[in-house]
């Protein structure tokens, strides 16, 4: 398939009077590593709100892989393909770091409560093989020396990994990144760039990340959208966005004089 496997078409979100999404077309293919940037309360997070499902756009279109998912809930377009982290970390602080990740390989798995109920060989199998995935990950994500640490111990750059782990382990097509850096110092964010274009590849996903650190959005990203006040302004290349007059205003929040 050649298309797009995400395509919003301007989707739009109102809370009462606010327009915080306001006809938002974006386009992700197979690969693809995408940036969406934007001034504070420009809608970036509403955007990954609607396509996960936790709010249903006011009008528009959201088309994952051909089908129109504005009505599906967040559990249904997760097992259709789609992960997500969350710019407040939202783990299981209370749980191990190795739990954390097992309980989202959960989701995937086919057998039924009696069977775990009596604790079968095929839950037993499938447990096997949730442990070893979760293993591959935490060692992928370097943290496998913490496996059995709660994830509330974690420093803050590990709990954002470990964030990141934790989606992967639903064998996302698309991931969806908000903010990853966000906390990180700047040598965890370098190697944070690394990771995102090393999972890119090696998982062969697409990545939709939200990110305020212009080094990592230049770094990592071939295509890049720019929101302000719920509006795409513009898109394109890092270097495009860079020289864009529209975006230099709507960061700096003047016009040019002359
Ligand atoms: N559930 C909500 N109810 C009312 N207003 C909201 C809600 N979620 C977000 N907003 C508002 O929508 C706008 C966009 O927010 P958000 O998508 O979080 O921006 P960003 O992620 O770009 O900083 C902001 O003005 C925010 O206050
Ligand atoms: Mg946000």
């Amino acid at each position: 398939m050649s298309g797009p496997i995400l395509h919003t078409k301007n989707i739009t979100m109102r809370f009462g009077g606010l327009m915080a999404v306001d006809q938002v077309q974006l386009k992700v293919f197979k690969n693809d590593l995408v940036g969406i940037i934007g001034p504070n309360g420009a809608g970036k997070t509403t955007v990954f709100n609607m396509i996960t499902g936790i709010y249903t756009p006011s009008a528009g279109e959201i088309i994952l892989q051909d089908k129109n998912i504005n009505n599906e809930r967040a559990y249904t377009i997760s097992k259709l393909g789609v992960a997500r982290t969350f710019q407040n970390i939202r783990l299981f602080k209370d749980l191990s770091v190795i739990d954390n990740i097992r309980l989202a390989g959960h989701q995937k798995l086919t057998y039924s409560g009696i069977s775990s109920i009596l604790r079968t060989k095929n839950f037993k199998e499938q447990e096997e093989k949730l442990t070893e995935k979760a293993i591959k990950l935490l060692k992928i994500f370097k943290l496998e020396d913490k496996k059995d640490f709660l994830a509330r111990n974690l420093p803050y750059g590990k709990q954002r990994r470990l964030e990141i782990a934790r989606a992967l382990a639903t064998d996302p097509k698309l991931l969806l990144l908000d903010e990853p850096a966000a906390g990180m110092n700047p040598k965890e964010t370098r190697e944070l760039s690394d990771l995102i274009i090393w999972l890119r590849d090696y998982f062969k996903i697409a990545i939709l990340l939200i990110e305020h650190d212009m080094g990592l959005v230049m770094n990592v990203c071939e295509r890049i959208y720019v929101l302000d006040y719920g509006k795409l302004i513009a898109e394109g290349n890092p270097s495009e966005i860079q020289n864009n007059p529209k975006v230099i205003e709507a960061y700096l929040g003047t016009s040019e004089v002359d």
